[in-house]
Order: structure tokens, then C-alpha cells, then sequence
């Protein structure tokens, strides 16, 4: 086969996608690109804060370093961090290049300020439609490209082969007409697995089916219990859980509890700037105890004028709820936002099964640790999805290495029963009120016990059965209860209430494999 005809096929359309396509397009190759929905449709359209880089005058990729690995909480990896941040800047030049209309002061590409970003290096664009901006200028290059997009087209499975080639499954999105697709490499870009949560940031799309196919197919997961809680997403019964930017925080709004009071000094140094995972929790304690159900946020001391030019995007959303956030405080929550674990990959993209690359939310290089710094998801999607579209080019053998500590998770068959909505909403609530932002060994034992009795009715019977949306839904929810039961220590993003501090012996990340029956049942670590 020559380079040429080596057609990688490229599953989903957030920025991770949609830049390989274009960087591989670019370097020469012909890939396609496959997504479950329309083609804008994905976690990126809705980001809002913006992207980091290093590139303020009072700034380095040294000091952006220093606060990933600070808010990683002791299991960054470095290299990772390292590429991240240092590669930041010429990854900022692409998307310049692609044509994204960052915002500017004075010519120069405006800065904000993120929680537990020691200087202003977040970049936006339309004030806090950064990731919609993105999404839509990235979109526009690839069509102009000629790069052939298939909307409403859904992985169903990877069959592993044997060199740097695997076979895809796909079908139509209402699962039908299932065809199989030629060995080649195949990069997962799939996003993340906020909406199986009943609270969460995410649009509907963002349901995790990548970390369940891939590891259907044998591939190594590393992190899955770090599931990140935004702090702030608005809170109002029947009204969307639309994301309150950290960038308002950043530009000095506050929180207050129900008696008005401003509570987070009390929790932290950082106040309001402190790591998201401990206002998350600090919102949590402050609703438990007033029982309300939400906090403020109160941006009414900042000026008017700037509140709507950098924030036009919420200022319309709160307005259809007859608030304006110049005057009033807005009623706010945390949610479900960013899987900060998944397909276990090397800084080059390589997951443990050959061909098989992932990057982006779905990915797990270390880089983010135990909880990953505000507006280093989109930058993520790009810095490694450059390595990956490089890896296109010329494959070299390569892959992630396994945690010392890694559990076989056995996956048994089930009885193939046709899928129904409800069971979807139980693992909803079950992931939102036993595997969330507190969570404890009773209660991930009872998130078990729901997804496997659910599993045991939905994966399919026989081997060569494909599996459906939901049976791949009770896989992920299972695979993040076993893993938030096995970590015993409370650190970045995971809290446990029965071991609520941090823990040295797990200075480590964890992996998930898929193993034979029985193996996990008995919550054996492996070292190597
Ligand atoms: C936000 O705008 O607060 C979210 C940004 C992010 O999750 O990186």
C-alpha cells in the first residue's frame, strides 16, 4: 500500500477531528471523516472560556507547565505537560492560519484569565463563543478541502488487525446499514461522556461510546474515575444546564450562598480562581446545606459595557430568563463536564491496539493528571491531534505504557434484548447521584449493581453481535464506578467521602482492561 492510499478514517467532528482531517489532508493523505451527527455538532461548539497559550508578554510554556501540573494534583505526566504547553504557541498559528477570529485588544490577540491560571493566557473568540468560532472555521476548511465528510455515520466496533491497520464497523445512525470498512488506521476523536451524566455541561452527542468500543476491541483505558464537575452551569428547573464561562469568575464575578453571603475565601486561598474540582465541591457542600439547589454568581460589580461585549453569548441566554447579569445574580450549579481519562494513549497519539490512534477529549496521554486546568481540553485536541496526523504520515511502532496498577474488567454476554429509553435515564441518575462529585464505596457498589443488571440485559448475546447505544452507555458508566471503587484516596477530580484524603501509594494512574470473568470481580492490581 502506498501512502497515498493509506485512507485514515477519522471518527467525530469536535476540534480534534476536524483538525487530523485537515493536518492529514494537508501532509498529503486522503482521509475520511465520520461523524454520528451534523458535522458542527460537538463538545467544541459549546466551549466557551477559550483555548491556553502561553503567549502574553509576561508569559512562557514554562510557567503554563507549572499550573498544569500544580491543578493535576501529583499525576500529570510530564512529557505530556511538556508537548502541551510548549507546542501551545504554533498550534495557536494554525488555527490563526485557518482562519479563527480570535479576539484582540489593540491589534494584539486578547487574554483573559482562567481559575488557577497564575497569568492571563486564555484565548477567546466572539467573546465566549470560542468553541462555536472554532468549530465552524475548522468546518468551512475542511469542506473547501475536499476531505470527504460523512454526517449521521456511527462506529459501531473496531476489529484489531494485525499491523498499523484495524477494521472499522459502521452504520447508519439509526443502526442500519452496517458495512465494514477496509484495514487502516483509524483515529478516535470521539469527545467525552458528559451527557450520561443527569447533570452535565455537554450536548446530547457526548455520550463516551469511543472508550467503550475501543475497549470492546482490547484497548488499554487509563483514568476513567477523573470525571470533571464544572462548577458553574445555570440552575433553574426545566431550563438546559447552559455553562456559566470560568472566565466570569476570572473577570472578577463572585459566588454567594442562598443568605448572600460570598463563600469560597473560606474554602480556599484562590477564592473563586481556586482548582475547579474545589469550588465544585465547595458549591456542593454550600446547596447541601441550604437545600436550594443552586448558588450565584454574582457579576454585578462588573461594568455593563464590558459584561456584554465579552460575554454576549450568556448575556442572550440569561435573557430569555428575564435576567440580566449586570443586575442580576445568576442562579448556578455544578455539572458533569470533561472525561479527563479514556483511550490510553503515548504522546504520539498510539493506543495500545495497532492503527488504532486517539486524541482529543476520548484520549488519555496523562497530560491532564488528576484534574485538567481550564481551557487545556481544546488546546489538548490540537497539540496531539498534530502528533497523530504525523503518525499518519509515517506510522512508527509505538504505544502507551500500562499502569503498574490495572484492573481486567470481564465483559460477559448478555441476552441481546432490544434497547429502551429508560434504562438510559437510570444510568443517567445512578452515574449523577452515586459516581458524582462525592462518592463513596456503598454507593459505587450500587452504580455496579445497576449497570451490570442493565448490561445483563442489553449486550448482545453472541460474539459477533454489535453491540447498541445503550449497551456501550452501561459499559462506560461501569467501567467509571469500577475505577472510582478501586481508587481509595480522594484526589484532583475523584473525592471520596470514606477516604477523603490524598493517598501516596496512589501516585499513580490507573488502567482498565478488558480481562477474562472474574479477574475484576476479585479488584486484583497488576504490577508489571
Ligand atoms: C469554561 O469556559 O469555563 C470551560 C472551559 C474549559 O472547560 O476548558
Amino acid at each position: 500500500m502506498t501512502e497515498a492510499d493509506r485512507r485514515p478514517l477519522i471518527i467525530g467532528s469536535g476540534i480534534a477531528g476536524l483538525y487530523v482531517a485537515l493536518r492529514a489532508r494537508e501532509l498529503g493523505l486522503r482521509p475520511t471523516l465520520v461523524t454520528k451527527a451534523r458535522l458542527e455538532e460537538s463538545n467544541t461548539r459549546y466551549a466557551q472560556g477559550g483555548i491556553a497559550a502561553a503567549i502574553g508578554p509576561d508569559d512562557s510554556p514554562a510557567l503554563h507547565l507549572e499550573d498544569t501540573v500544580a491543578a493535576g494534583d501529583g499525576i500529570v505526566d510530564l512529557a505530556a505537560a511538556r508537548i502541551l504547553t510548549f507546542e501551545a504557541p504554533a498550534r495557536i498559528a494554525d488555527l490563526v492560519r485557518y482562519g479563527v477570529p480570535f479576539d484582540t485588544v489593540n491589534g494584539q490577540i486578547a487574554l483573559g484569565r482562567e481559575a488557577a491560571h497564575h497569568r492571563a493566557r486564555i484565548l477567546h473568540a466572539g467573546g465566549d463563543s470560542t468553541g462555536y468560532q472554532i468549530e465552524e472555521a475548522l468546518k468551512h476548511r475542511v469542506l473547501d478541502a475536499g476531505i470527504e465528510a460523512r454526517e449521521r455515520t456511527i462506529l459501531r466496533a473496531i476489529r484489531p488487525g494485525r499491523r498499523d491497520g484495524a477494521v472499522a464497523v459502521l452504520s447508519d445512525a439509526d443502526g442500519r446499514g452496517v458495512e465494514y470498512l477496509n484495514p487502516g488506521p483509524i483515529v478516535l476523536a470521539t469527545g467525552g461522556t458528559g451527557s450520561l451524566y443527569r447533570q452535565s455541561s455537554n450536548p446530547s452527542v457526548a455520550t463516551g461510546e469511543g472508550v467503550a468500543i475501543a475497549f470492546r476491541a482490547g484497548a488499554l483505558l487509563d483514568d476513567m474515575e477523573f470525571i470533571q464537575f464544572h462548577p458553574t452551569v445555570f440552575w433553574r428547573p426545566g431550563a438546559p444546564r447552559f455553562l456559566i464561562t470560568e472566565a466570569l469568575r476570572g473577570e472578577g464575578a463572585i459566588l454567594r450562598n442562598e443568605a448572600g453571603d460570598r463563600f469560597m475565601p473560606s474554602y480556599h486561598p484562590d477564592a473563586e480562581l481556586a482548582p475547579r474540582d474545589v469550588v465544585a465541591r465547595a458549591i456542593e457542600r454550600e446547596i447541601r446545606r441550604s437545600q436550594c439547589g443552586t448558588v450565584f454568581l454574582d457579576a454585578t460589580a462588573l461594568p455593563r459595557d464590558r459584561l456584554f461585549t465579552r460575554f454576549p453569548s450568556i448575556v442572550r441566554f440569561l435573557a430569555t430568563y428575564g435576567l440580566d447579569p449586570s443586575r442580576d445574580r445568576i442562579p448556578v450549579a455544578p455539572a458533569a463536564h470533561f472525561m479527563i481519562g479514556g483511550v490510553s494513549t503515548d504522546v504520539e497519539g498510539r493506543s495500545s491496539l495497532p492503527g488504532l490512534y486517539a486524541c482529543g477529549e476520548v484520549a488519555s496521554t496523562g497530560v491532564h493528571g488528576a484534574n485538567r486546568l481550564g481551557s487545556n481540553s481544546l488546546l489538548e485536541g490540537l497539540v496531539f491531534g498534530e502528533r497523530v496526523a504525523r503518525q499518519l504520515l509515517h506510522p512508527a511502532a509505538g504505544g502507551p505504557t500500562e499502569p503498574a496498577r490495572t484492573l481486567a474488567i470481564p465483559l460477559s454476554p448478555g441476552e441481546g434484548r432490544a434497547e429502551e429509553a429508560e434504562p438510559l435515564e437510570r444510568i443517567r441518575d445512578t452515574l449523577w447521584e452515586e459516581v458524582g462529585i462525592v462518592r463513596y464505596a456503598g454507593g459505587l457498589r450500587a452504580a455496579l449493581g445497576t449497570f451490570e443488571s442493565i448490561a445483563a440485559a442489553v449486550e448482545p448475546a453472541g460474539a459477533d453481535d454489535l453491540p447498541g447505544p445503550l449497551a456501550n452507555a452501561a459499559l462506560t458508566g461501569r467501567l467509571i464506578a469500577r475505577a472510582a471503587l478501586a481508587r481509595t484516596e480522594s484526589r484532583g477530580a475523584h473525592f471520596r467521602s470514606d477516604y477523603p484524603k490524598r493517598r501516596p501509594a496512589w501516585n499513580s494512574h490507573l488502567g482498565l482492561r478488558r480481562g477474562p470473568p472474574g479477574a475484576a470481580a476479585r479488584g486484583a492490581a497488576r504490577k508489571r
